[in-house]
C-alpha cells in the first residue's frame, strides 16, 4: 500500500470554568509530592492557570483527582484524550488488542483508552513513583482500575527496548509484539517548544523522535506519538518513510480545543483511514 500522510482538525467547544472553592482539602494525608488543589491561593503561582482549566482538563477533578505540580504541564486534556481514544479505537487494525500508555503521567490518556472498552487490557507505564501514584488514584475515580495494569519504570527498559534483567517484563514485550499498540505521549521538553513556529523533533528532550520512533518501532508497528502542534511534519516524514519496515501510511491528526490545536498524533503502521465523519 502506498503511503500517505494527511492532516486534519478536529474542533471541540469546552467549558474553562475553574472549579469552584471549597474548604482546604487534607494534604497531609496525601503521598509525597501529590496535590489537589481546591482553591485558587492554594496553587504555586506558575501552575494557576493550568489549574483554572480544572475540569476541562479532568471533568471529576472535584472527586479528588490527584496531580503532581509538574503533570499540570504535560496531562492530556479529557475531550482529547477521549477523541484520541475514539480514534485509535477506530482506527487500529482487528489484531490488536491491548495498547501500552509508555508515558502514562497521571492518567490523562490511559483512562481515556481503559473507558473506550475497546481494549482486553491497558498497560500504563510511569517512571516517576508520585505520578503512578496519581494515575492509579485517578483510575479509581474513573472507574476503570480493573481494566489496567501499572509497571513503575523506564518504559525502554520494561519493554525491553533497552534489556535490563529484572525490569524488562518479557512477556509483555511478547504480547506487545503480537497484540499491541503502543501510545506514547513523551515529555516535549518543558514549555520552549511553544516558542518555534517549526519545532525541531530532534530537540525533543530527553527523547527525540527519532529515537522514540526506532525505539518502540523494535517492539510493535503500530505507535501513535503525540507530539507539540508545531511539529516538523516533512522531518517525521524523512524519519519514518526512510525506514525501511516502515508501516503502510502515515497520518497525522491535529486535537484542537477552542479552536485552536493542541496537539498532534502521528499515527504510525496499520491504521485505517480516519475520515472527516470520524470529527
Ligand atoms: C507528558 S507526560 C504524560 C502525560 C500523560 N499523557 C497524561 O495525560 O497524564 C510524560 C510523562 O512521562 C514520564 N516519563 C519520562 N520518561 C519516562 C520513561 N523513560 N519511562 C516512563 N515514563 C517516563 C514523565 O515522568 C511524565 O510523567
Amino acid at each position: 500500500m502506498a503511503r500517505k500522510r494527511k492532516s486534519q482538525i478536529f474542533e471541540r467547544e469546552e467549558e474553562q470554568q475553574p472549579p469552584p472553592k471549597k474548604a482546604r482539602p487534607t494534604e497531609t494525608s496525601l503521598p509525597e509530592g501529590v496535590h489537589h488543589y481546591e482553591a485558587l491561593e492554594e496553587v504555586p503561582w506558575d501552575l494557576q492557570k493550568y489549574w483554572q482549566q480544572g475540569y476541562s482538563i479532568f471533568s471529576k477533578y472535584d472527586d479528588g483527582i490527584w496531580m503532581t505540580d509538574d503533570a499540570w504541564y504535560g496531562v492530556t486534556h479529557e475531550s482529547v484524550a477521549n477523541k484520541i481514544a475514539q480514534h485509535v479505537a477506530e482506527t487500529v487494525s482487528n489484531s490488536k488488542s491491548i495498547i501500552i500508555d509508555a508515558f502514562c503521567g497521571v492518567g490523562g490518556n490511559t483512562i481515556a483508552f481503559a473507558l473506550s472498552g475497546k481494549w482486553k487490557r491497558v498497560y500504563a507505564i510511569e517512571k516517576d513513583a508520585a505520578t503512578l501514584a496519581c494515575a492509579k488514584h485517578n483510575a479509581e475515580i474513573y472507574g476503570v482500575s480493573d481494566r489496567i495494569t501499572w509497571f513503575h519504570g523506564d518504559c525502554f527498559e520494561i519493554l525491553g527496548v533497552v534489556q535490563k534483567e529484572k525490569v524488562t517484563v518479557d512477556a509483555l514485550k511478547a504480547i506487545v509484539g503480537q497484540f499491541g499498540v503502543i501510545f506514547a505521549s513523551p515529555p516535549w521538553g518543558g514549555p520552549g517548544y511553544r516558542d518555534a513556529e517549526v519545532f525541531n523533533l530532534e530537540s525533543m528532550e530527553p527523547y527525540s523522535f527519532s529515537h522514540l520512533y526506532k525505539s518502540f518501532k523494535a517492539v510493535t508497528s503500530d505507535i501513535i506519538l503525540y507530539l507539540p502542534r508545531t511539529s516538523d511534519l516533512r522531518q517525521i516524514a524523512k524519519i519514518v518513510e526512510g525506514s525501511k519496515d516502515a508501516g503502510s501510511k502515515t497520518e497525522v491528526v491535529h486535537y484542537c480545543t477552542n479552536g485552536t490545536s493542541r496537539a498532534l498524533c502521528v499515527y504510525i503502521g496499520n491504521w485505517s483511514r480516519l475520515t472527516l465523519s470520524d470529527v
